[in-house]
């Protein structure tokens, strides 16, 4: 099944074209593209992603993007076209420099052996998602593929499952129920996965996820955004340098018996810590990306400890921007070995921990098995869309 998928619900641009071939236990996915542009220089200079200039980038970008995607996996087959685009008129009025990129490249090509269309169609940023998940639907009708819209986090957490090596994801069968520990930008949350496609929410973030604690302290400390891998940097050369911490910084909610989480107050503990500061030397900075890391990792890990016992779940994923962090890694590999030696535990490779294409191709692949199509006359971007 040749899968083409659509990811524009931050502030990254991105297409896959994936080729999959489903056998008894795995699932074999060879990358036939992968084509990315970030924005994250862009946003640097504002010290975060605005949703209008994110919205402008992904306009400008999508097109050449599909362009290459296509040529890469030798599916882009030169031919005049002619396409009914009455029926998509509709899609693009906002946008007409983009309709007109678009009709150009889409009558410019054969219509390619894809089987399936799909696009991430929430959570993430309204004007953002909505570019995406329209391009889509053009692409749906006009081509006449069948659609499938994805939420960003289900494919954080497929993509979780599979082990990519060079140009090929294989994901074998996990052991029922899969416990998800999804740490991004936007959000931070236990689900348990009991099957295929049903989930149940345990608990999440009660205000900051994670990835934008880490971001919020990375500005506090005078970092470039986005924070956490520099915030990550700083840490791990203080470990190497042997440093520990002389202070300390809460651990929010360790002790509840619950699977929720808060990032907040941590945050403003290290606010007010800087505060006190006569000067914020380097070896400061150190000692509290150091600490911030520390806690940050703690709390993640109890309240996952204590998720894994309640559920039996027979596999552990981490998904999300967050899980590329080394010391997070490590630190659960590690427990996981010496407390959870039964459980099967999955964490993406560095190229499918941010946000990424290929992890909305293996989800559809999925959607697409079962039949769980969307209708692109009507499907839309939903910001706020959660998984259980
Ligand atoms: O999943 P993602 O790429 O986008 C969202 O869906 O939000 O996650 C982005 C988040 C950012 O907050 C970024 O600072 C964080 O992931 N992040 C990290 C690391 N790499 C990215 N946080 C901690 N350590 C890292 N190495
Ligand atoms: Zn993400």
């Amino acid at each position: 099944m040749k899968i083409l998928a659509i990811e524009t619900s931050c502030d990254e641009t991105a297409i896959a074209i994936l080729d999959a071939e489903h056998t008894d236990e795995r699932t074999h996915f060879a990358v036939l593209a992968d084509p990315l542009i970030s924005q994250i220089e862009l946003h640097r200079e504002y010290g975060g992603v605005f949703p209008s200039v994110a919205k402008r980038e992904h306009a400008k970008n999508i097109v050449p993007l599909l362009r290459e995607a296509l040529a890469t996996a030798s599916l882009f087959q030169e031919e005049p076209v002619t396409h009914d685009f009455s029926q998509t008129d509709e899609l693009f009025s906002r946008e007409p420099e983009l309709y007109e990129a678009f009709k150009e490249f889409i009558s410019s090509t054969r219509v390619p052996d894809l089987d399936v269309i799909s696009v991430t169609n929430g959570p993430g940023l309204p004007p953002a998602l909505w570019l995406g998940v329209n391009v889509a639907r053009a692409l749906s009708i006009l081509w006449e593929k069948p659609l499938v819209g994805i939420n960003h986090m289900e494919g954080h957490l497929l993509a979780g499952l599979g082990v990519i090596e060079e140009n090929t994801i294989s994901l074998a069968e996990p052991a029922f129920p899969v416990l998800a520990l999804l740490i991004s930008g936007g959000h931070t949350e236990l689900v348990l996965m009991s099957g295929w496609f049903t989930y149940e929410l345990l608990g999440q973030t009660k205000d900051d996820a994670v990835g934008e604690a880490f971001d919020k302290v990375a500005r506090m400390l005078e970092l470039p955004y986005p924070g956490g891998p520099e915030i990550s940097r700083l840490a791990e050369q203080a470990r190497t340098g042997g440093l520990a911490p002389s202070f300390s910084f809460p651990r929010p909610m360790i002790h509840e018996d619950n699977f929720d989480f808060s990032f907040s107050g941590l945050k403003t503990s290290v606010m007010y810590f800087l505060k006190k500061l006569p000067e914020l030397s380097e070896a400061y900075k150190q000692e509290v990306a150091l600490e911030f890391e520390n806690a940050v990792t703690e709390v993640l890990w109890k309240k996952t400890a204590r998720a894994l016992e309640s559920t039996g779940a027979g596999t552990l994923v981490i998904g999300g921007g967050v899980s590329a962090n080394k010391h997070i890694r490590e630190v659960f590999a590690k427990n996981i070995a010496e407390d959870f030696p039964e459980v099967s535990f999955r964490i993406p490779g560095a190229k499918l921990t941010t946000d990424n294409a290929l992890m909305i191709a293996i989800a559809a692949f999925y959607r697409a098995r079962k039949n769980l199509f969307a209708d692109p006359k009507t499907l839309s971007a939903e910001s706020n869309l959660s998984l259980a």
